[in-house]
């Protein structure tokens, strides 16, 4: 069944474990991914952004998907979540298309690139807050800038994110301030930034202290033990996806994500939920670039498909093992 994300990250709570959402665009992501959730037992968090809604699937299409998913794996619970909206219209049609939860980011500015004011934050996460709970969906709220430690700047290989250079404690949540952030907004889940950014490219070096603050993450928690924190930009870029497209015709430069064992602790921590995209990107098309190579007569796309899906799959059903949610459905 559908179920929303206050649902979902309640049981997380009450039960010590983390779950991870992951950003689908198409029907074999999905499918790779409940694969996964039923063979070890987990719920399931699904989030598309605008991108995907907007311009590559169609809210007809992605909703419709997870909608047969929803009844094709009856035994795991599935939150269909919004991922970065920045203003009311793209929160509200969400959840009007089907959605049970959104992410209302109100961290930037409707164009999703100048760094909002907490003011513009408050005020417009409270009235989206407001609205989904009268109809019965769930709001992630964020404060804070994601962004690199190292540089001060987003550093999204795609532009998207923060825009210019931004100050340290811009780049890392203030707990006295989260706490009248979510007092005042009510949001069911608070996305936090600790050092982590969006895409590949986290790290220049094996990540410490000084460039990812879990310490950060503990102080929140300590302030607000009750809140579902979110941890965005945690895919780990594992060395062997690197090694993978590297070695089957790829060009991506050496580079570093956040380490599974920094999640885990941060799951310790009140971390609920944990964004993971590019991981999911970089397990298909690797998958995808090795079977091309290593099949050079095939040509029915459901080889290269069901490749790619094969290696999400690993993948996923890791991640549910170690953040604690096998098990939980
Ligand atoms: O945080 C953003 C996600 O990784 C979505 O990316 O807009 O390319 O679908 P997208
Ligand atoms: P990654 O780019 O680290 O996978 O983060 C995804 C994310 O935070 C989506 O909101
Ligand atoms: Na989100
Ligand atoms: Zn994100």
């Amino acid at each position: 069944p559908l179920i929303t994300l206050r649902q979902l990250l309640d049981h997380a709570a009450e039960h010590g474990y983390g779950v991870p959402a992951f950003n689908i665009s198409n029907m074999e992501q999905g499918l790779a991914i409940m694969n996964a959730a039923r063979a070890c037992d987990a719920p399931v968090i699904l989030q598309a952004s605008l991108n995907v809604r907007n311009v590559y699937a169609g809210d007809r299409m992605i909703v419709g998907i997870v909608e047969a998913l929803a009844e094709m794996y009856p035994d795991n619970p599935i939150c269909l979540h919004q991922d970065h909206g920045h203003n009311e219209q793209a929160c509200v049609s969400a959840i009007g298309a089907g959605f049970t939860s959104a992410m209302m980011d109100g961290s930037l500015m409707g164009d999703g690139k100048t760094p909002a004011d907490y003011e513009h934050n408050v005020d417009i996460t409270g009235r989206v807050a407001q609205i989904a709970h009268w109809i019965g969906a769930s709001i992630e709220g964020e404060l804070g800038v994601l962004g690199s430690l190292e540089t001060g700047e987003a550093g999204q290989e795609d532009g998207s994110g923060a825009e210019g250079k931004m100050d340290r404690d811009q780049l890392l949540t203030d707990p006295d301030e989260a706490a009248a952030f979510v007092k005042a907004t009510k949001v069911d889940a608070l996305a936090i930034a600790c050092g982590t950014s969006h895409g590949a490219y986290k790290f220049t070096r094996a990540p410490d202290g000084d460039i990812l603050s879990m310490t950060q993450i503990e102080a929140i928690h300590k302030r607000l033990p009750e809140t579902h924190l979110v941890m965005h930009g945690s895919s780990s870029v594992p060395q062997y996806l690197q090694d993978v497209i590297n070695a089957y015709g790829g060009e991506m430069p050496q580079t570093w994500g956040v380490p599974v064992e920094e999640i885990e602790r941060g799951i310790k921590h009140g971390v609920r939920k944990v964004n993971i995209d590019t991981d999911c990107r970089m397990a298909m098309s690797g998958a995808m670039r090795r079977f091309a190579i290593e099949n050079p007569q095939a040509f029915d796309p459901r080889a290269f498909i069901l490749a790619a899906m094969a290696e999400l799959e690993t993948l996923v059903r890791d991640r549910f093992e170690r953040f604690g949610a096998a098990g939980q459905a």
